[in-house]
């Protein structure tokens, strides 16, 4: 029986989420919240995918175009390795995820991530950059349009700069980052979201130009802040790229609600990843960790903390 298991974490977006997509650097980290992805291949001619979302068969000949699921990266997956091994079988892909899907945590980029890995090598072995180009295809399949910093970011791990033209850099930090995340419980699509803001965009030209170079600058202080360990300067510079998000129309009330209490403690708050629903970062350490959970759980907002995990892909 050939079995494969690997593991991606999921990731958080400091700042610069969708002007990334535009070509502005991001600033990236993976968090202490994996995605297992265990394969294996069998007798049977089909591809059985099981998630906490569900289970779906299809038989291994079916055309990716009938498959109408979030599970489409598997499938995908499979069958490219089934084209270029010439592999008649079938396989049975379990995922395992602590990471809660569809609110801009990374769950289907470290899908991806750790689908590629995984089922690449029951036939394979691929280098880290491989894998990484495989998961982005994968991704596209979901999201068209993707920055490819999703999965960069689940395939490396730590805290990454990243930009569509120059690819990554990774930061090593002398001090742990710890978040805050809140869940605004609103599922989103991130296809839809960045669709929205193509459409600001084309009615917004200039003030969305003028938001990109003013995204830029920040992105460059806010690297200095990481580098030099200056917490509260680094959560000013995330609250003010929220200000950025909320003039492209990606924030909601609800989400301005949660980073108004997480912001009279921590040191920042804003969205992470695509917006319009999905979860809420804020930046703190030990001093105020503490109250600006019990803060937002008084007002009985789903949250929890996490740290920047440096450990990506891993497989075994
Ligand atoms: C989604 O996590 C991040 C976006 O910037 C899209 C992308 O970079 O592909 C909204």
């Amino acid at each position: 029986m050939r079995k494969s298991t690997a593991s991606a974490p999921g990731k958080v977006i400091l700042l610069g989420e969708h002007f990334v997509v535009y070509g502005t650097k991001a600033i990236l980290g993976s968090i202490d919240k994996r995605i297992q992805v265990t394969s294996i291949l069998t007798d049977e001619d089909t591809i059985n995918v099981k998630s906490n979302l569900g289970s779906i068969s299809e038989n291994s000949s079916i055309s990716l175009k009938k498959i109408r699921t979030p599970l489409v990266p598997f499938f995908f997956l499979a069958k490219k390795m089934f084209d270029e091994f010439n592999y008649k079988g079938g396989i049975k892909i379990d995922i395992e995820s602590e990471i809660p899907p569809g609110v801009g945590l990374g769950s289907s980029s470290a899908c991806c991530v750790a689908g590629a890995a995984s089922i690449s090598r029951l036939f394979t072995k691929l280098s880290k950059q491989k894998i990484l180009q495989l998961a982005t295809e994968a991704e596209k399949k979901i999201f068209k349009n993707t920055s490819g910093a999703d999965c960069t970011v689940c395939t490396y791990g730590g805290i990454i700069e990243y930009s569509k033209s120059k690819g990554f850099q990774r930061l090593e930090l002398s001090r742990d980052i710890g978040l805050v995340i809140s869940n605004s419980k609103k599922k989103h699509s991130t296809e839809r979201v960045v669709s929205k803001v193509v459409k600001f965009k084309e009615k917004n030209e200039k003030k969305f130009l003028s938001l990109l170079e003013k995204e830029s600058n920040l992105i460059e202080e806010a690297m200095h802040y990481l580098k030099t360990n200056d917490l509260r300067s680094l959560g000013k510079a995330m609250s003010l790229n929220q200000n950025y998000l909320e003039e492209i129309g990606v924030s909601n009330q609800n989400l301005q609600n949660i980073i108004n209490i997480a912001n009279k403690t921590s040191f920042g708050s804003k969205i992470t990843g695509a917006g319009d629903g999905g979860c809420v970062i804020s930046l703190v350490d030990n001093s105020n960790a503490d109250t600006t959970m019990q803060n937002l759980k008084n007002k009985k907002y789903d949250c929890f903390s996490v740290s920047i995990n440096p450990k990506g892909l891993d497989t075994f």
